[in-house]
């Protein structure tokens, strides 16, 4: 039996793929003593947990961390009733038809940034594209200045991070973050606040949205609208960007499947989910037990942080043939079933949206290049919450008619 499997470990950061799949064979629930965090590595192990909401709770939040008194419940970390109510006050704002009247701003947007990019030979695409896609969706949808992204997008790298983080080496950064995050939200909001009080409309982004919500009659607590603010910037915005860098990482390194798409863009769909399943954005995400649980032959006491590995979910071959292989013409239906968007209660709602920027975002760059080629090494995302690309230097090749 494998124990040794040592998730900070910067080999196994930068190649997760071979290590999980030697995990779902020899140690399918892994308890790691000296971070103090089970993770369980099957397909089928992980859907039992999302699937038992009367063992399982979120209340001790999403991440390493135990939930404290900093700690706001808002959706991934909040059970039901609670969780059933946010979600009711948010589930306007990603209506499908919500969804859809947004392609259009970003489309523009991305064909701004295609047309920033014909302009360069080489470019880091992270900053010059993958990053800014989702910074100018999440401002929109928070009603906040683009222009403020840079900062923004530094706070949620040290989110996002803090997540997953070891022990308490991140806690001083995280909390620092956290008041920063309130410090720019908290006036916005109550300027939303006095325009609601006032009979006047805030706007229809989401943080207007919460505003004017209700739950059970009641305004939404200002902290859980400060709470929300700052979960979706970071659960919105670094996916999404991992995300389209992996997209285009793996169509560098598989050029016979660039290839195939060019040749058949109706293959989109299926080549963008083929990128979420075999480069979860997500590593995983946590759930305590309610009650204490024996666990693929482990005894766990109650209230145990245990982490359902998306990612190596994604790469179980029960369910999903050659699991190591990028196929982007893999059957749809069975593609669905990868978790990188979590499944059952928490499943992501921005999962429309992401798929909507990703598709977006290689259309418009199909119109104007050919391809592109490394032009330097790959720095993977610093932190181990996320998995895909943090820079991604390379030489863009333009269409021929252009
Ligand atoms: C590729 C991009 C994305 C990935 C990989 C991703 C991943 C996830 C995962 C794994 C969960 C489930 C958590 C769990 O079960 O514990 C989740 C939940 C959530 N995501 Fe996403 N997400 C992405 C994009 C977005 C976007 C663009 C938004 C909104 C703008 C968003 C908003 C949310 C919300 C609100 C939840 C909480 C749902 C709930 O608890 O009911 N996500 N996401």
């Amino acid at each position: 039996m494998v124990t040794d499997f040592d998730f900070y470990d910067e080999k196994f950061q930068n190649f997760p793929h071979q290590t999980y799949r030697t995990m779902q064979d020899t140690c399918p629930v892994h308890n790691n003593t000296e971070v103090g965090w089970y993770a369980v590595f099957r397909h089928a192990g992980i859907m039992a947990i999302v699937r038992d909401n009367e063992m399982f709770s979120v209340r001790h939040g999403p991440g390493t961390n135990y939930a404290d008194e900093h700690s706001v419940p808002v959706l991934v970390g909040a059970d039901p009733p609670l969780h059933t109510k946010q979600k009711k006050a948010i589930a306007p704002a990603f209506n499908p038809k919500i969804i859809a009247a947004l392609e259009e701003p970003i489309r523009a947007f991305v064909q701004q940034r295609m047309e920033a990019l014909a302009e360069l030979v080489e470019c880091d695409l992270m900053a010059e594209l993958a990053d800014q896609v989702p910074m100018f969706v999440i401002s929109e949808l928070l009603d906040v200045p683009f222009a403020d992204y840079p900062m923004l997008r530094d706070w949620v790298d040290v989110m996002a991070g803090s997540t997953l983080q070891k022990a308490q080496t991140m806690e001083a950064d995280r909390l620092d973050k956290l008041r920063k995050i309130a410090d720019y939200f908290l006036p916005r909001v109550e300027a939303k606040i006095a325009l609601d009080e006032a009979g006047e409309d805030p706007g229809d982004d989401m943080v207007s949205l919460l505003v004017k919500g209700r739950i059970d009659g009641e305004r939404i607590p200002t902290p859980q609208i400060l709470g929300f603010a700052q979960f979706l910037l970071v659960a919105g915005a670094a996916t999404t960007t991992v995300f389209i860098g992996s997209f285009f990482n793996l169509m560098m390194d598989h050029p016979d499947q660039w290839a195939k798409l060019k040749a058949d863009p109706s293959l989109l769909d299926q080549a963008l989910e083929e990128t979420l399943r075999i480069e979860s954005p997500v590593h995983g995400l946590f759930r305590t037990n309610n009650e204490p649980i024996t666990l693929g032959g482990h005894d766990i006491p109650a209230d145990t942080k245990i982490g359902l590995m998306w990612f190596s979910g994604n790469l179980d071959p029960e369910v999903f043939d050659d699991p190591l292989r990028f196929d982007i013409a893999r059957e749809p239906k069975v593609l669905r079933k990868h978790l990188s968007f979590g499944h059952g209660l928490h499943t992501c709602i921005g999962g429309p949206l992401a798929r909507m920027e990703a598709r977006v975002v290689v259309e418009e760059f199909m119109k104007r290049f050919d391809g592109l080629k490394r032009a330097g090494p790959l720095v993977p995302y610093p932190f181990p919450t996320l998995n895909g690309p943090y820079k991604l230097p390379v030489r863009l090749i333009p269409r021929k008619e252009n």
